[in-house]
């Protein structure tokens, strides 16, 4: 990355979801190396490793099946212009024969209704002030249905759905939205997975360059890539 496209971070704030471990801390590690403060919205607020050895890192409490937690999350983080919807819940089960609907319904607070909510809340304050980004964590499992993952792939589905969306009504209001669909990734919820698994550190990376660069999709990792170009003749 050249100097001019590390001063886009300088001085801006950013919202990162689930940042205590894998990708989310990953993130919140690269955005306050590139000096952007960085509110780092997790369950539990003492729980995050090295918030103390980041000045830039700003604990703050998210939990997203709970929309008054969302909210009050809302008013403290208003000012922020890049927001990393990167939490996410994995209950890896079937969707159709599942041992609980309730897990599948987590899911779908957690990767879609959360995000949906803080888009509606943060997108109008964006617009506002002429400038923002949105990255959505998604997957190649929104394009691919895993049956072991069933109603996690069908929440990452929606969430794309969402992307698109966000995308088509934002982009006139200067606000851009970044989709990520990383393969198998070497963090906490696909550690029983037996596949090959890019780091979180790379996939932070390549989120990083997205944001400098023209890039509104990017699947970091080499199981994504190796799908990418598989499906991409067939896509719009
Ligand atoms: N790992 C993979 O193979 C993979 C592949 C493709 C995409 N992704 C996506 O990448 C993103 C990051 O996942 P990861 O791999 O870094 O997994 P991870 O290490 O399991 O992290 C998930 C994060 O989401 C948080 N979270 C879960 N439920 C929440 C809730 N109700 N409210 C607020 N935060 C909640 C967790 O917090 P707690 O610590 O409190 O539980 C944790 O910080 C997710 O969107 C995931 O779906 C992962």
């Amino acid at each position: 990355m050249n100097s001019k496209s590390e001063s886009f971070f300088e001085g801006r704030t950013a919202l990162v979801t689930g940042a205590n471990g894998g990708l989310g801390l990953a993130l919140a590690r690269a955005l306050a190396d590139r000096d952007c403060k960085v509110y780092a919205a997790v369950r539990n607020p003492d729980n995050i490793a090295d918030a103390s050895n980041y000045r830039l890192i700003i604990p703050v409490r998210l939990d997203l099946t709970d929309p008054d937690s969302i909210d009050a999350l809302i008013t403290l983080v208003a000012d922020v212009s890049l927001v990393f919807n990167n939490a996410g819940s994995n209950r890896q089960d079937s969707a159709l024969f599942c041992r609980s609907e309730g897990a599948a319904r987590e899911e779908m607070e957690v990767n879609f209704f959360g995000p949906l909510r803080l888009a509606r809340a943060l997108a109008p304050l964006m617009k506002d002030r002429g400038e923002g980004t949105f990255v959505n964590l998604l997957s190649i499992l929104a394009f691919e249905h895993l049956v072991e993952c069933g109603s996690y792939s069908a929440s990452k589905a929606a969430a794309h759905s969402l992307t698109q969306g966000m995308r088509a009504q934002l982009q006139p209001w200067g606000v851009r939205v970044i989709g990520v669909y990383p393969g198998p990734m070497d963090t906490a919820m696909s550690a029983s997975l037996p596949l090959p698994k890019v780091s979180p550190e790379v996939v932070a990376t390549a989120i990083m360059s997205a944001l400098v660069s023209r890039d509104d999709e990017i699947y970091p990792g080499d199981i994504a890539q190796e799908f990418h170009t598989k499906w991409r003749p067939y896509r719009g």
